[in-house]
């Protein structure tokens, strides 16, 4: 494994590298900057609205207006693109999800005022019911089962409207088979090609997403759990496989989710496809270190920036997080 094999002790000093701030700085191998970061963040109806979410300190639920704020403040610090995630009320959620092909429901309404205010920054949407459906799943469900082709037709929809309304990345993370195939014909079809796809190809059925169902609204009513079509915690290879298939349908890049428990499906992706390769922190990551630093268990902040670091070290080209505002605050602070 090591390169010189004859340097031992006391001639080679491991530590040597180590001994001061401007050396370290120099050995970093890794860093992490503003530009790897996509802030996830949660919409809701409103108008100034700013609606603390328990599972998530820190984290608000966003009226468009507040979003908006929130899409100059990140870039001002070089953040390149947002991720916008919709609230819907148990009330506007139907068996099929029939919200998701609103052209005017409020990630459209999101997304065209964010642009209009600040267009240059890239905005990203999740291609997936599961905002939208009274039972909480991602697809269509039918006698128990998530039907997969007529909830891909349905995606497909999705994925134009959401263009159409000026999202640059469109990221299913549905987990349906075939559906970043379909969604790249049918964007082309409309005339979208510019609108690249982030394929949430290897996503795992994670207990981590538990604090993102509060803050959508689908925490109480998920009927069961979705192993039918999320992988296996327990599983590598089929990722690979699951990867090597989005990438063949057309994907511009994929993400592996969750992000610190799956950093070695990170660095297996990254090592054998060699493509754009994204992470992303999930809400019960979030979660877990705001929790902890809250009761004043550890530091927020370093444990903060560890975990993000941690991704680029894994060979991922850039993080989703509900983190990546304050990180780059602090990183722009450590800077000056
Ligand atoms: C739904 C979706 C989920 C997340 C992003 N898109 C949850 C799920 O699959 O149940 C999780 C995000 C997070 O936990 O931060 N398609």
């Amino acid at each position: 494994m090591t390169k010189n094999p004859h340097a031992r002790f006391p001639a080679l000093r491991m530590r040597r590298p180590r001994a001061t701030a401007w050396s370290r700085r120099l050995f970093q191998e890794n860093a992490l900057s503003p530009s790897d970061l996509i802030q996830a963040v949660i919409l809701i109806e409103g108008n100034k609205v700013r609606e603390p979410i328990d599972a998530m300190p820190g984290m608000h639920r966003l009226s468009v207006d507040q979003a908006i704020e929130l899409a100059k403040e990140a870039q001002g610090l070089g953040i390149p693109a947002l991720a916008l995630f919709p609230f819907t009320d148990s009330n506007a959620r139907t068996p099929d999800g029939e919200e998701a092909l609103n052209s005017d429901n409020l990630m459209c309404r999101a997304a065209r005022a964010i642009k209009h205010a600040v267009p240059d920054i890239g905005l990203m949407a999740d291609v997936a019911l599961d905002p939208y459906t009274d039972h909480g799943h991602d697809g269509l469900l039918r006698d128990g089962d998530i039907v997969n082709d007529e909830t891909v037709k349905i995606l497909v929809e999705q994925a134009n409207i959401m263009a159409a309304a000026g999202y640059d990345i469109v990221a299913p993370s549905d987990m349906m088979d075939g559906r970043v195939g379909a969604i790249r014909t049918g964007l082309d079809k409309a005339g979208f090609q510019h609108v690249q796809i982030m394929a949430y190809a290897a996503k795992y059925a994670s207990a981590f997403y538990g604090p993102y169902r509060e803050a959508i609204g689908s925490a109480g009513i998920l009927q069961g759990d979705k192993r039918t079509y999320q992988m296996d915690p327990a599983n590598s290879d089929e990722a690979l496989r699951e990867v090597a298939l989005d990438l063949a349908e057309g994907a511009d890049s994929v993400m592996v989710k969750p992000g610190l428990a799956y950093l070695d499906i990170v660095r297996r992706v990254k090592d054998e496809f060699g493509a754009p390769t994204f992470a992303f922190q999930v809400s019960g990551e979030y979660a877990m270190i705001k929790a902890a630093a809250g009761n004043g268990w550890l530091d927020g902040e370093r444990a903060m920036l560890e975990s993000l670091i941690a991704f680029k070290r894994a060979g991922a080209n850039g993080i989703i997080t509900y983190f990546a505002v304050e990180a780059a605050r602090l990183l722009r602070k450590n800077m000056a």
